[in-house]
């Protein structure tokens, strides 16, 4: 090479040549450096949905089909997203034990890592529900007026189903709308944008993120306080529904009593 013989080099090439390399390798480095990285990710990401894949046929493709497609037993799951895969194991719905009219809380038996491989299949099946972030359901330092709010919504899109103090209620053939007394903040978001069962889905456009934060910590302030207003000691419904008897049978005894004293006066 004419340009590198020794009589025609200029005092400067050999920083300039330095330089160059350096810039070269920046480069190089820049921009093959986070494709490398993505790459490990995206292939991280491929074996734990393969994993879920095989989890998935083992577990739960007795029931909702080879590929999540759905079967006579059971509802297709395309589309519906990790946060309700996250929703169903971790309260330990799912998988089912037997068909029923709806699935029962239980222990769940399998690890979070388990849990979430499944999640991450069902989710490349199609887009849905992401299993939220802390921030998206954190209601730590919410103001009296937002807690308020908070109710204002759960009377309006929840009581009809969970009671006005979330202490849940039945519906129509058999199913029922539990009690929100042991339900951990993801969970209650997950089932408000998953709508489990009878429960309706409720998307961004109709509960924003903010106003499920403000419906979560209402449920929590119920907790916080033993008895929300007059419930007579907490004795339930049938409790209630009885002392309602005693106390308004007893009384027209009293008043039969009364009536039946002065019409004997009277005579
Ligand atoms: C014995 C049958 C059976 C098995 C096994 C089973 N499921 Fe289900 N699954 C059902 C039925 C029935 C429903 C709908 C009724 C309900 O939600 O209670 C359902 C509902 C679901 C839903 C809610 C779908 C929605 O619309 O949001 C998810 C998610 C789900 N199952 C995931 C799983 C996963 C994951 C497994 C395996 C770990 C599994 N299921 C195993 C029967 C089954
Ligand atoms: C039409 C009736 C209905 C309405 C309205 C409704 N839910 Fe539900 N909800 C249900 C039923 C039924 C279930 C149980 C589903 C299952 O077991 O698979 C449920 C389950 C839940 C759970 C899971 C509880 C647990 O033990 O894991 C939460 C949390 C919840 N609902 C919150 C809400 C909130 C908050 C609203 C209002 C934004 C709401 N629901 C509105 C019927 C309803």
């Amino acid at each position: 090479m004419r340009f590198l013989s020794k009589r025609r080099r200029h005092p400067a090439a050999k920083p300039l040549a330095l330089v160059l390399a350096l810039f070269v390798m920046g480069a190089l480095y820049a921009v093959l450096l986070p494709t490398t990285q993505s790459n490990a990710d995206d292939s991280t990401a491929q074996s734990q949905i393969a994993q879920g894949n095989d989890l998935f046929e083992l577990n739960c493709s007795s029931c909702h089909g080879l590929n999540g497609e759905g079967t006579v037993e059971a509802p297709s799951l395309i589309g519906v997203g990790a946060a309700s895969v996250d929703f169903q194991m971790e309260t330990g719905r799912m998988p089912m034990a037997r068909p029923e009219a709806q699935a029962p809380p239980k222990k769940t038996l399998y690890t979070a890592e388990e849990i979430a491989a499944i999640a991450a299949y069902v989710a490349s099946l199609a887009p849905g529900p992401a299993i939220p972030e802390e921030d998206q359901y954190s209601n730590t330092g919410l103001t009296a007026a937002e807690l308020a709010r908070g109710g204002e919504l759960f009377r309006t899109n929840c009581s009809a189903c969970h009671n006005f103090e979330g202490r849940g209620g039945a519906l129509p053939d058999g199913r029922y709308a539990p009690a929100l007394t042991n339900t951990s903040d993801k969970h209650i978001y997950e089932a408000i944008r998953t709508g489990p069962q009878q429960m309706p889905v409720f998307s961004s456009s109709v509960l924003t993120d903010e106003d499920i934060t403000q419906i979560v910590g209402y449920l929590n302030s119920l907790h916080a306080s033993p008895n929300g207003g007059f419930d007579l000691g907490g004795l339930g419904p049938v409790g209630e529904g009885l002392w309602g008897w005693v106390l308004g049978l007893g009384s027209l005894m009293l008043i039969a009593v009364w009536l039946a004293k002065k019409g004997a006066r009277a005579r």
